[in-house]
């Protein structure tokens, strides 16, 4: 189904009646209304004109529409922030955020929580049981422009009593953190400082904790405006606009308050802000790296119950990357077809209509500022009418590839990448990418999930293995590969007393006795899988043959039965020989032949293909296969779908 992103307030009274006729007709089924509108719902303290939002949402729901009603607190007001300045949030410089943009508030202030539930609350008490109010989105993108670590008293406030709950004495902190390095110790937990604005690098174990606390916060803040909602608006869904590649923040703990995630999607803006090369930010301009939508699809139907939205997808040049690019036409249906594939139950466009004010004037929407439809609008209109016949989609059933995502890894390897470009992030995506070229559908999932129902699981980097994550790999019977800095780190990022890799000793017998970062450069690995590494190079003591090795000698590729360590980055060609030579031919899965710039994803009886390329492809074995969109010839940002 589709849905768009909707601000009855940004446009005049009598403009609400037709655009929401015309949104029924392009075949919207969903309006997120009301996300940013607090200065309208409350002009002044304790104020409140519900009038306008009354009559915005019986007009959406009259035309058939139904709401998602997003929680104001986005957008604190400024009486609001003149009232309790306490509520903004710190940079690292020390430096209050003020008023003038949005998410300019601490998860830390009391106040802060005491206001959100107090707007929450008149919100949901107003709107909790309106018929046409489907659902609810909490806030909007947490942590957007660098919103969840916040440096100011607060926020010191707030963590010395997470670190208190924690530790409960100073002295096990101070074991657990190692603070005799440096003279760090303290004496009580008023003594913490923020782990910021030293002469140099403070202890890393500080700032993971910090990270931790700050991850807490947004949890706690999610739960309470979730519960809220629930206790007034019974039977409607609670979800969250997630970001693509942000990991501030523990997405799995925060979801746990959701009924199901939802994602914002804009493939162009991430295309220049993740770390591609520029080789194939030029390739990708206009069209996005194919992996890209897909990797966070896979990431979020993982969070709960199997399902989620995309809240926000791009319908055309958006405003805050360093470039920004016109789709090449067919890409704004591609993408929203791809969702569809991967599972999502929405695609929701952001936004309606461009707006010719405020910050994001250069950002497109389905219509142009003109109530004329934009061309993304047109391809969302083709959308609309292909929905209506090709009839309700099959469940997301489990795909046969796991690649585990952790964001404590991110953190790990933020607070200490030991490489300029060691990214955890960019791993995760380069080990993704490496197996969807190969045809296979992925989940991506928590440390710990359950993990028997796989063939293979995938551990590009996961610097601390918990208990549950190695017991998960016990208890599986998957082929696993697992990458460079598996097991290295302890909970509180020491190294474990065996060395590396730590408890995944018992599944792989090598100890990890030595590790360089590499400048930019490529390394040549021969053997069973060969190719090039990069970046990250590990000394392996062990009885186990080298199934590749460097140009020393030294052992690049070690398997024991099932579980294959890769000690370096693998770069995409060494990636791809140790998939299809050594990890895919013990699973029993057999890889397709792809080019480089399709993607194939299956949802119950149905295949999906993508062309992300700039020449048309054919589907192999074609005759015979009955195509529900498209046919056997897919042409450049075209999709096929068949059954079987
Ligand atoms: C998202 C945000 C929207 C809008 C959009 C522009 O990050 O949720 O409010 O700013 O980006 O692309």
């Amino acid at each position: 189904m589709l849905g768009v992103c909707y601000y009855p307030e940004h446009w005049p009274e009598s403009w609400w009646e037709r655009d929401a006729a015309e949104m029924a007709a392009l075949g919207i089924r969903y309006v997120r209304i009301g996300e940013f509108a607090w200065s309208r719902l409350e002009p002044e303290s304790g104020q409140f004109d519900w009038d306008w939002l009354d009559r915005a949402i019986e007009v959406l729901g009259s035309a058939g529409l139904k709401v998602v009603l997003g929680t104001p607190t986005a957008t604190p007001p400024k009486w609001l922030v003149d009232r309790y300045p306490e509520i903004l949030p710190y940079g690292e410089d020390g430096r209050v955020k003020g008023f003038g943009s949005r998410r300019h508030y601490t998860f830390s202030s009391a106040v802060w929580l005491r206001e959100s539930a107090r707007i929450v609350t008149a919100v949901a008490e107003r709107y909790g049981e309106n018929p046409h109010v489907a659902g609810w989105q909490t806030d909007n993108e947490y942590g957007c422009h660098d919103t969840v670590l916040s440096f100011g008293p607060e926020d010191l406030l707030a963590y010395r009593s997470w670190l208190r709950r924690r530790y409960q004495t100073p002295e096990a902190l101070n074991a657990e953190w190692g603070n005799v390095f440096w003279s760090m110790e303290v004496v009580s937990f008023e003594e913490i400082e923020l782990p910021v604005g030293a002469v140099t690098e403070t202890n890393p174990a500080a700032r993971l904790d910090y990270w931790r606390f700050a991850s807490d916060q947004v949890v706690r803040y999610n739960e309470m405006q979730a519960s809220i909602i629930r206790r007034l608006s019974p039977g409607r869904f609670v979800t969250h606009n997630f970001m693509g590649f942000f990991h501030d923040f523990d997405h799995y703990d925060v979801s746990q308050s959701l009924d199901f995630a939802s994602w914002d999607s804009y493939p162009l803006g991430f295309l220049e802000v993740f770390p591609f090369s520029e080789e194939e930010r030029t390739r990708f301009t206009r069209t996005s790296h194919p992996d890209v939508p897909a990797f966070n699809h896979d990431l979020y139907r993982g969070m709960a119950g199997n399902r989620f939205w995309v809240m926000e997808q791009q319908p055309g040049p958006v405003n805050w990357a360093p470039w920004n690019a016109v789709p090449m036409p067919g890409m704004v249906r591609l993408w929203a077809w791809e969702a569809f594939a991967h599972g999502a139950e929405v695609v929701s466009y952001f936004r309606w209509r461009q707006a010719s004010f405020g910050q994001e004037r250069m950002h497109a929407g389905l219509n142009r500022p003109d109530r004329v439809p934009s061309p993304g609008g047109v391809e969302a209109a083709q959308v609309g009418a292909e929905l209506k016949t090709f009839g309700p989609l099959p469940d997301n059933t489990p795909s046969p590839v796991a690649l585990v995502f952790d964001y404590e890894a991110s953190w790990m390897t933020r607070i200490q990448p030991q490489g300029k470009d060691y990214s955890h992030g960019e791993i995760s995506y380069r080990w993704y990418e490496a197996v969807r070229r190969l045809g296979f559908d992925v989940d991506i999932v928590k440390p710990g999930s359950d993990l028997s129902s796989y063939a293979l699981v995938l551990l590009p980097s996961l610097p601390h293995v918990s208990e549950a994550m190695l017991a998960s790999l016990k208890a599986t019977d998957a082929v696993v590969l697992a990458g460079p800095r598996a097991g290295s780190k302890t909970r509180n990022f020491a190294f474990p007393d065996n060395l590396p890799p730590g408890p995944l000793a018992d599944l792989v017998a090598v100890k990890v006795t030595q590790v360089a970062s590499m400048r930019p450069a490529q390394h040549a690995v021969t053997g069973l899988a060969g190719g090039h590494a990069t970046r990250w190079r590990e000394w392996l003591e062990t009885e186990l043959p080298a199934l590749s090795t460097f140009e020393d000698g030294g052992a690049a590729v070690v398997a024991d039965g099932r579980f294959i360590y890769a000690a370096t980055w693998p770069e995409a060609d060494l990636l791809n020989e140790i998939l299809t030579k050594i990890a895919l031919p013990k699973t029993g899965l057999t890889p397709l032949d792809l080019p480089d710039t399709v993607r194939i994803r299956r949802r119950a009886g149905l295949t999906f293909a993508f062309n992300y390329g700039t020449e048309p492809w054919t589907v192999p074995h074609a005759d015979g296969k009955r195509f529900r969109l498209g046919g056997a010839t897919i042409a450049p940002q075209d999709l096929a779908c068949w059954e079987g």
